[in-house]
């Protein structure tokens, strides 16, 4: 999909952070955009700046967490805006820590977020994307969490690696359908994640559990971008086709590593 110019965007998480950033890219290259997310104040301020840059976007509460209102979500994208070409999956979580000090509430939490919002999206979305035969492209935001096992994130890594593998799934199956898929795996960037707990439903809540930042878990000497620049490599993504959409050179080495030690353990066995 190379051209933005009159498509629908939907993109969850568009509140705050890596989501805003996509929305108003999006805008500014002519898309109309539908932000989904908890955070009502966040999504009024992001569709008031598309509108005073003479974008259109509106705003949609909704859980990704709940089937049904991601379902909702997708009945008012239809119905009001006609379509939906671009799907950004990005509503998201951080929550850090060691495994050994990983509850119950977090696993619960972490997932629902991560995994089965992005599953929800999928599941209300991508047949009528697919029946309404007018091409478009979904991005599944993961992580570099998504690509490597690193230490303080297992949690979060776990769910990351579910997004990486649903959407090489995904892209697969949609060859022929015009619809393209890809997998957002950045490493750090300059948004509200380490404060992800303001979104954490009462009921997953574990009082008095130690908060843990990411700075205190963060074993990468990444640099801290921007949300904008995430935003720009996913424009290029989409209209490269691209699966894989990283961010920062810095993931070469830690990619290498991995790739390495996995070619290492089939050669052994190949090799007897
Ligand atoms: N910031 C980073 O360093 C980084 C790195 C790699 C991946 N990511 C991923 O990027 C995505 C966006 O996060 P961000 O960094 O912009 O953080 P952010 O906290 O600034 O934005 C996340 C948004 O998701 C919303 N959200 C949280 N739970 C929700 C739910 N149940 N339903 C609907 N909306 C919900 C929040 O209200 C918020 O507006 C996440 O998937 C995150 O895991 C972030």
């Amino acid at each position: 999909m190379d051209d933005f110019q009159g498509r629908v965007a939907v993109v969850t998480g568009g509140g705050s952070g890596i989501g805003a950033a996509m929305a108003r890219a999006f805008a500014r290259l002519g898309s109309r955009i539908v932000l989904a997310d908890l955070d009502r104040a966040g999504m009024d301020g992001v569709v008031s700046e598309i509108a005073a840059g003479g974008g259109r976007a509106i705003g949609i509460e909704c859980d990704v967490t709940d089937l049904r209102a991601v379902e909702r979500l997708a009945d008012r994208t239809f119905r009001e805006l006609g379509a939906a070409h671009i799907l950004c999956n990005n509503a998201g979580v951080g929550m850090f820590g060691p495994l050994a000090a990983a509850t119950e509430n977090d696993w619960k939490w972490v997932m629902s977020v991560n995994v089965w919002g992005v599953v929800h999206g999928i599941h209300a979305f991508l047949a009528r994307m697919i029946e309404q035969k007018q091409g478009g492209h979904i991005v599944n935001t993961a992580s570099m969490a998504g690509l490597a096992g690193m230490p303080g994130l297992g949690v979060y890594c776990a769910s990351k690696f579910a997004v990486v593998g649903l959407t090489e799934s995904l892209a697969r199956e949609l060859k022929g359908t015009g619809i393209g898929a890809s997998v957002l795996c950045p490493m750090i960037v300059n948004t509200r994640i380490d404060s992800s707990d303001r979104n954490r439903p009462k009921e997953l809540q574990d009082p008095g559990a130690k908060k843990v930042s990411i700075n205190d878990v963060a074993m990468t000497v990444a640099r801290v971008i921007e949300p904008e620049e995430v935003a720009e490599r996913v424009v290029r993504g989409i209209r490269e086709k691209a699966l894989y959409i990283l961010t920062h050179s810095e993931s070469r080495d830690v990619l290498r590593r991995r790739a390495q030690r996995l070619a290492e353990a089939a050669e052994k066995l190949a090799t007897g």
